[in-house]
C-alpha cells in the first residue's frame, strides 16, 4: 500500500518502511483488515529503521561533501537520516537522540567553521543538557600546517564525551586532501552500528515524517537543481587567462592582480559567493634548485624523464605540477634526519627541540630542508612518499556570470617575500601573475560552492559588505549580480588598504557605482594616508548609528579577507555597534550576533 508519495524526500527503504508503518497504524485504528494489501515491494520490515543524525561544520564545502556521502551510505544501510549543519542542531535535540556522527573542519586559528559556531557555543554552555543516551563519533578535517590541527573536531569530541555521550569509534582526522582516514573511519562506524544489539536499540519514536530530513531535502536549492559539473577538483577545467592586470598603482608595496579567465566551451557555471579552485604549477627555478639540492647531478642528466607516478608521469612533471616544494613535509624531515645523523635537521628533530624546529621551518622550503641534511641520499623512487600532493588554491570569485557570461574574475594578492637569503614566491599567486601565458597556458580550475556566502535571497534586503584588500573580490561580484537582476536593496561597502593613491582597488568601478547611488554608501579606510592608522573596523564604529539602523531594517552583514586579524577586529566592532547604538549589554550583543548568524545574516568568507 503506497501512502507516502513517490516525491516525498525519502529513500526507497524509508518509504517502504513508512508505507508499512502507516498501513499498520490505519489497520490498528480501524480495527479491521488493512486497506488493500501491502504492495509486494513494501512488506512490513521485521525491525524499524534506526535513526541517525549527521551534523556537519563546513566552510568551503569539503566536510559537507563528506557528510552528505555519509548520509547517503547510512540511508542505503536502512538508517533514517537527519542531515543538518551543526548550528541547526541544539543540544536539547541531541539529548533525545541515540546516534550522532559529526563531520567538521577547523578554520581561523582552530575555530569551528561559521555554520558550527552557534552549535559549539551552545554545547559549551554550563547549562547544556546531559547526553547520556547518545552514541557518537567525530571526523575532523584540517591541515597540519595550522598550529591547532583539527582543533574544532577535537573540542566537540571532548565536549560530547564530557556531557555523557558515548564515543562509538575514536575520532579520525583528515589532513589536507587525504580522504583515507574518512574511509577507514566510516567503515569502523558502520561496523560498530552493525554490532549494536537490535533488541536493545529503541525504534525511532513516532513516524519521522516532519523531523526526518534526507540529504537531498537539505541540499540548498541551487545545489539541488544544478546539474553536477564534470569539472571538479579531481578533473579541473583547463581555462585560459585573458589578463592578469595589476590593480595597484606606482609606489604601492603590494602587487594585487585582477585576473580574468575564459571558460570557453566548459559550460562551467558558478554563483556569486562561490570560490574558484586553481591547481597551480611550481616555479621552474625552484624545481631546478630542488633537483640540484637532491644531488643527482646536472638537470640534463636524463633523470627528469624517469616515470615516477602512475600514468607515466615523469619526475619533471611531478616536480612541476604534483608535489609541494615550498614546504617540507613531516615525512621528508623525518627521513632526512634518519639518514643524516648529526646534521642540523637531525638535531632539530629531537623531541626536546620541537619549538626550535617550528621556528626553523618558518619560511623554509624543501631546498632548505635538503641542505640542512647533507648526504641524506634521497632516491627518486622514494620522493613520491616524501613530498605532499600540491593542493589547489581557492580564490573568491570576483565576477557575476550575469555581467560576464563565460568568464570568471579573481582578485589575487601576489605573495612575495625574502627569507633566509632567498626570495620566495607564492605558488599559485605568482604563477598566475608571472608565468601563465594569456590564451595559452591551461589554468586548471573548478568551482568550490560556498553556499554559506550568498547575497540575500530577498533582493530588497540591505547588504553591508566589509572587504578590505583582496576581500573586495566577492563584493564586486555581489554588486554586479544585484545590478544585473535589478535588486532594489541598499548596498553599503567598507573597503580599505594602505594608500588611496595606489591601493584603492577597482576605484574606477566603485566610484561611479557610488555616484549613481547604486552603491548606497561607500566608506574607505586607507591606513597609511595619515599619522594614525585607520582600518575598516574604525569606520564601522564611526558609523554605528547608521549601521545599527541597517541591521534593524534586516540587512545582511558580510565580511571577506584576512581571517587572522581583520575578521576578528570587524566582529569586535560589530559587537560594539550592537552594544552602543543598539543599547544592548555585552551578553545581549553576543546573542544578537548569534541570531544574525543563525538567520544567515552574518556571513564570512575569510582566509
Ligand atoms: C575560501 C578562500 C578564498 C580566498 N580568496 C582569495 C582571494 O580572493 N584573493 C587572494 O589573493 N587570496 C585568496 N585566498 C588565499 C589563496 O587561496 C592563497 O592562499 C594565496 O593566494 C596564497 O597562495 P600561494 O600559492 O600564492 O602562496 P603559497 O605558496 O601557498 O604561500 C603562502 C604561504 O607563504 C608563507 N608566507 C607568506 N609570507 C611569508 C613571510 N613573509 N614569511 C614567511 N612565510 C611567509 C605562509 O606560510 C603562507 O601561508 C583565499 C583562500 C580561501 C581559503
Ligand atoms: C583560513 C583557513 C584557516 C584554517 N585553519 C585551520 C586550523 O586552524 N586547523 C586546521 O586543522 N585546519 C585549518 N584549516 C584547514 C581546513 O580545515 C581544511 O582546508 C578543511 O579541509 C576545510 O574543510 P571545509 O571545506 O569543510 O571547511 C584552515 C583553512 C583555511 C583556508
Amino acid at each position: 500500500m503506497n501512502i507516502v508519495p513517490e516525491t516525498a524526500p525519502f529513500s526507497r527503504e524509508q518509504r517502504a518502511w513508512l508505507n508499512g508503518f502507516l498501513a499498520a497504524s490505519l489497520f490498528d485504528r480501524l480495527g479491521s483488515m488493512p486497506l488493500g494489501t501491502p504492495t509486494s515491494g513494501s512488506p512490513l520490515p521485521a525491525a524499524p529503521p534506526r535513526g541517525l543524525w549527521v551534523g556537519y561544520g563546513s566552510q568551503s564545502g569539503s566536510a559537507s561533501g563528506l557528510a552528505k556521502k555519509l548520509a547517503k551510505s547510512a540511508e542505503s544501510k536502512g538508517f533514517v537520516v537527519t542531515l543538518r549543519e551543526l548550528s541547526q542542531i541544539t543540544p536539547e535535540e541531541l539529548a533525545a537522540q541515540e546516534r550522532l556522527l559529526v563531520v567538521t573542519s577547523t578554520w581561523g586559528d582552530g575555530e569551528p567553521p561559521d555554520n558550527a559556531t552557534a552549535f559549539w557555543s551552545r554545547l559549551s554552555e554550563q547549562s547544556a543538557p546531559r547526553l547520556g543516551s547518545l552514541r557518537y563519533s567525530v571526523l575532523g578535517l584540517g591541515d597540519r600546517n595550522y598550529a591547532d590541527f583539527c582543533g574544532a573536531a577535537r573540542r566537540i569530541d571532548e565536549r560530547l564525551a564530557a556531557l555523557g555521550a558515548r564515543c562509538l569509534v575514536a575520532r579520525a582526522e583528515c589532513d589536507g586532501g587525504d580522504r583515507a582516514p574518512f574511509t577507514a573511519w566510516a567503515d569502523a562506524v558502520w561496523q560498530s552500528f552493525a554490532t549494536e544489539s537490535e533488541g536493545s536499540v529503541a525504534p525511532v519514536s513516532g513516524v519521522p515524517v516532519p523531523r526526518t530530513v534526507t540529504a537531498l531535502a537539505h541540499a540548498p536549492e541551487s545545489e539541488a537543481v544544478l546539474p553536477a559539473s564534470p569539472w571538479t577538483r579531481r578533473n579541473p577545467y583547463p581555462a585560459r587567462l585573458r589578463e592578469a592586470r595589476r590593480l595597484n598603482g606606482d609606489g604601492s608595496a603590494k602587487d594585487t592582480r585582477h585576473i580574468e579567465l575564459v571558460l570557453g566551451d566548459s559550460s562551467l557555471t558558478y554563483e556569486v559567493g562561490d570560490a574558484l579552485g586553481v591547481q597551480p604549477s611550481n616555479d621552474p627555478a625552484l624545481v631546478a634548485e630542488v633537483v640540484e639540492a637532491l644531488g643527482w647531478g646536472p638537470m640534463g642528466s636524463g633523470l627528469l624523464d624517469t616515470p615516477v607516478l602512475e600514468d607515466s608521469v615523469t619526475l619533471q612533471e611531478a616536480l612541476m605540477t604534483r608535489w609541494v616544494l615550498t614546504q617540507p613535509s613531516p615525512a621528508l624531515l623525518k627521513r632526512l634526519a634518519e639518514r643524516a645523523r648529526g646534521s642540523l635537521l637531525a638535531e632539530l628533530l629531537e623531541p626536546a627541540r620541537r619549538s626550535d624546529l617550528e621556528s626553523w621551518l618558518v619560511g623554509r622550503d624543501v631546498v632548505d630542508a635538503l641542505k640542512a641534511a647533507p648526504g641524506a641520499g634521497i632516491e627518486i623512487a622514494e620522493l613520491g612518499s616524501l613530498l605532499r600532493p600540491l593542493p589547489p588554491r581557492l580564490y573568491s570569485i570576483a565576477s557575476s556570470l550575469k555581467a560576464h557570461p563565460g568568464e570568471v574574475h579573481l582578485t589575487v594578492g601576489t605573495v612575495r617575500y625574502e627569507a633566509h637569503g632567498r626570495s620566495r614566491h607564492g605558488v599559485a599567486s605568482c604563477w598566475l601573475a608571472d608565468r601563465v601565458v594569456p590564451g595559452e597556458t591551461p589554468v586548471p580550475v573548478f568551482v568550490q560552492v560556498s553556499r554559506h556566502f550568498r547575497p540575500p535571497t530577498d533582493p530588497s534586503r540591505p547588504m553591508i559588505m566589509v572587504g578590505p584588500g583582496t576581500g573586495i573580490a566577492p563584493f564586486r561580484a555581489f554588486l554586479q549580480e544585484r545590478r544585473a537582476v535589478g535588486a532594489p536593496g541598499k548596498n553599503w561597502l567598507f573597503f580599505g588598504d594602505q594608500r588611496r593613491s595606489s591601493d584603492y582597488l577597482y576605484a574606477s568601478e566603485l566610484d561611479p557605482l557610488h555616484r549613481d547611488g547604486f552603491l548606497t554608501r561607500l566608506d574607505l579606510a586607507f591606513s597609511r594616508d595619515q599619522e594614525s592608522k585607520v582600518y575598516v573596523q574604525d569606520r564601522m564604529r564611526e558609523q554605528s548609528q547608521a549601521l545599527w539602523q541597517w541591521l534593524e531594517e534586516g540587512a545582511h552583514f558580510y565580511v571577506c579577507g584576512d581571517a587572522r586579524r581583520m575578521a576578528k577586529d570587524v566582529e569586535a566592532a560589530l559587537l560594539t555597534v550592537i552594544r552602543t547604538a543598539g543599547g544592548r549589554t555585552e551578553e545581549q550583543a553576543s546573542e544578537y550576533l548569534e541570531s544574525l548568524q543563525t538567520e544567515g545574516r552574518y556571513q564570512k568568507d575569510v582566509y
